[in-house]
């Protein structure tokens, strides 16, 4: 059976947290981070042309001894063989890639938090058939911020990245791109994505998977295609675009040195910059979702000099708690688990070893752009969801579940009309991930959070900094009510059919996804 992240244990004393991580394997932190390159995995490609991809499976030196299998998007420009590219865009710029499909099973490209029309989602409403191709191809017009692409074909989405298919896209504009100018913080030195993924990896280094299973959580962690590696900085300002594409592991992630841990300023999620800088401790990031830091190794520094080293860990976190007869957990309205409590488990990720001269001071700006507040809903149309699992364990959404439901839309919403979505976890559940194709949406409120998530309010909707961007993925907590407001404007017309789903890709491949239309005004 897979390590299971999340188990029950008696209710934790309120406010204790258990920081001690998972023994590192002896090896870990030994390899340095990939950066994206040239060629291999993770290598730059910029979308200024049309490209070609074929999702293929290939051999790579990973871990010490025998290669390992990645199913992977593999480019080939000149002399160069990209594979899982970072593809860098500006907004504005046509995507345009044609996809080959050279694996024995279905898949397809899905754009992640990318605002496109229902023929270039890559759902599962498109695959593409073994031997077959697909080209995609539009505008992109979303903030700029780290989006990812990733397979995503019905039942097989879970397998499909597990082995590997999926890789970051960076979208800048000019908003964005006035605070790098300010941060001078160099892409590829100081200025870093992190593509986070755990992964089962058996004795022969081969990534495993099991069809079926519940919630795939790794031994292994690749950042960048790189297991437990190690950075070395200099003792001052970095940047770092994070991503969690892990099928099921929720991230508390948190910068720990020495006994303690390095706070560290929250500046963007899923849909780039928040308005102001958010010094946080740790910040959550569930799969699919993507955070956007920065972190000052000078401040360590300055504390105990240089060598000193910083782990990248994610904290172990209480995802829900029966307090107390009397507490906010006791009420919940749709189940009673008494004294029971879930957490995950904590796991250091990668290391950072500080060294070298400390350059120039850099100065974050209290502003970061002008991104509103989310908007007053008062009167918007509210529409309810409940998620949920059945007796014989199978996960819904309200009474639909993908194996029931399939490609028929089970709603329609109107062009141009906004509405409020009421996301409802019962309280005997796990935290979800939500995600939607098609539209990015701000979070209105959350309420009755458990005790690590509730700490981080920092309004009176029961908001945490991290909810306070733009989102194209929310998670909800077990007896959490997470509210969303949504535009469904967008410059398409006819029926386009998205996908509403849980990012906890097992929960997904066994139906907690749903078909929504939305149809002409
Ligand atoms: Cu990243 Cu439908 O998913
Ligand atoms: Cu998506
Ligand atoms: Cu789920």
């Amino acid at each position: 059976a897979a390590a299971m992240a999340w188990r029950r244990r008696a209710p934790a004393a309120p406010g204790a947290v258990d920081a001690s991580p998972v023994p590192p394997p002896p090896e870990r932190f030994a390899r340095a981070l990939r950066v994206p390159g040239r060629d291999g995995l993770m290598a730059e490609l910029a979308l200024n042309a049309p490209l070609t991809v074929h999702a293929r499976d290939a051999a790579f030196a990973m871990f010490d001894g025998a290669p390992t299998r990645v199913w992977h998007y593999a480019a080939s420009i000149g002399d160069r063989a990209p594979a899982n590219p970072l593809l860098r865009a500006r907004r504005g710029d046509t995507l345009d890639v044609r996809l080959v499909n050279d694996l024995a099973e279905a898949t397809t490209i899905h754009w992640h938090g990318l605002a496109v029309d229902e023929a270039n989602d890559g759902s599962g409403l498109h695959p593409v058939a073994p031997g077959g191709e697909a080209r995609y191809r539009y505008t992109i017009d979303n903030r700029a911020a780290l989006y990812w692409y990733h397979a995503h074909p019905h039942g097989r989405t879970g397998r499909q990245l597990q082995f590997g298919l999926a890789g970051p896209l960076l979208v800048e504009d000019d908003e964005e791109r006035a605070l790098r100018d300010r941060l001078g913080l160099a892409w590829g030195e100081r200025d870093l994505p992190l593509f986070i993924a755990d992964k089962q990896v058996g004795d022969d280094n081969a990534i495993v998977y099991k069809d079926g299973a519940d919630d795939w959580i790794g031994n292994r962690v690749l950042v960048n295609f790189t297991p437990e590696p190690h950075l070395d900085v200099v003792p001052g300002l970095y940047r770092l675009r994070i991503a969690n594409a892990s099928n099921a592991r929720m991230l508390r992630l948190a910068f720990a040195a020495g006994d303690g841990l390095l706070p560290f300023r929250l500046i963007g999620t899923d849909g780039g910059l928040l308005a102001q800088p958010w010094l946080v401790d740790d910040v959550f990031v569930a799969p699919a979702q993507r955070v956007d830091v920065l972190v000052d190794f000078g401040t360590r520094a300055a504390a105990s000099g240089a060598g000193e080293r910083v782990l990248l860990r994610s904290l172990a976190y209480v995802a829900m708690e029966n307090e107390d007869e009397s507490g906010a957990f006791a009420r919940d309205p749709m189940g009673d688990h008494p004294g029971a409590a879930a957490m995950g488990e904590a796991i250091d990720l990668m290391e950072f070893r500080i060294g070298g001269a400390r350059p120039p001071r850099v100065d974050v700006p209290a502003r970061l752009c002008a991104l509103p507040p989310p908007p007053a809903v008062d009167g918007w149309p509210v529409r309810a969801f409940r998620l949920r699992m059945d007796a014989e364990g199978r996960w819904f959404i309200n009474d639909w579940n993908f194996h029931d439901t399939g490609h028929e839309p089970v709603f329609a919403v109107r062009r141009g009309t906004r509405e409020v979505w009421e996301i409802r976890n019962s309280m005997t559940s796990m935290p979800h991930p939500i995600h939607l194709h098609g539209f990015a949406f701000r979070v209105v409120s959350r309420s009755i959070s458990p005790p690590d998530v509730r700490a981080r309010s920092v309004d009176a909707n029961g908001l945490g900094p991290q909810d306070l961007g733009v989102g194209d993925t929310v998670a909800v907590w077990p007896g959490e009510i997470v509210r969303i407001a949504l535009d469904f404007s967008q410059p398409f017309a006819g029926t386009q059919r998205y996908m509403l789903h849980c990012h906890n890709l097992e929960h997904e491949d066994m139906g907690m996804m749903l078909t929504f239309a939305v149809v002409d005004a």
